[in-house]
């Protein structure tokens, strides 16, 4: 049982992290084996645009330190998602990795996209943000929901969107920090 986490923050106390690490350790606390990918700490590259995923398909041809973890979600029991919102949107770390997810698409002969990921996945949400309305950004949210865990065909066991505050960040809401590890034991009920 293999639970992989994408980190989109470059802050390895912040608050995403802080999250993402309660929700793997949930899911160890189930037996689970967790993988972490700080994607600011990886020699990773954007999408070359080169399509070579259109034909073979769920491969992505550029290689680079992202590429065995691309695969990993293939293989993984679930997937855990970690994003702030930098300038409205999702981070640019997290950007590339939504493109370079684009291989795990094939395109349907009607049109419409079919995934490449087998079935059978969990999926976590975490966004961090800092301004207080929580619904703010949910267009963003709703979209790297949408590319890097249903739009694949795997079961989001919850999500968590938390607005920064700087008398108490994310590793300081106890309540907030047992939800998240609560989300993580739910990573391996499929
Ligand atoms: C470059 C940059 C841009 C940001 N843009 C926004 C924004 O548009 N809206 C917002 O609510 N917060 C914004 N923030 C605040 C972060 O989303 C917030 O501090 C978040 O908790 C950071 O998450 P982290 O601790 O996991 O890195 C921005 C922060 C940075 C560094």
């Amino acid at each position: 049982m293999q639970i992989l986490a994408f980190n989109g923050s470059p802050r390895k106390k912040g608050n995403t992290s802080s999250l993402i690490a309660a929700i793997l350790e949930g899911a160890r606390s189930k037996g689970a084996v967790t993988t972490e990918v700080r994607l600011h700490d990886i020699d990773m590259k954007g999408c070359m645009g080169c399509l070579s995923c259109r034909t073979d398909i769920g491969k992505c041809k550029q290689k680079d330190d992202l590429s065995p973890y691309l695969e990993k979600i293939k293989s993984a029991t679930g997937v855990v998602i970690g994003c702030p919102i930098y300038m409205y949107r999702i981070s640019g770390q997290m950007k590339l990795l939504v493109d370079r997810m684009y291989s795990l698409y094939a395109n349907l002969p009607q049109g419409g996209y079919k995934s490449m990921v087998p079935a059978g996945k969990t999926y976590a949400l975490v966004v961090s943000q800092g301004a207080d309305n929580a619904d703010l950004y949910q267009k963003s949210i709703r979209y790297l929901a949408g590319m890097t865990g249903s739009g694949l065909g795997m079961k989001e066991v919850g999500r968590i969107v938390h607005v920064d505050s700087h008398q108490q960040p994310a590793q300081r809401n106890k309540n907030l920090m047992d939800f998240a590890f609560t989300l993580g034991t739910k990573m391996l009920e499929i």
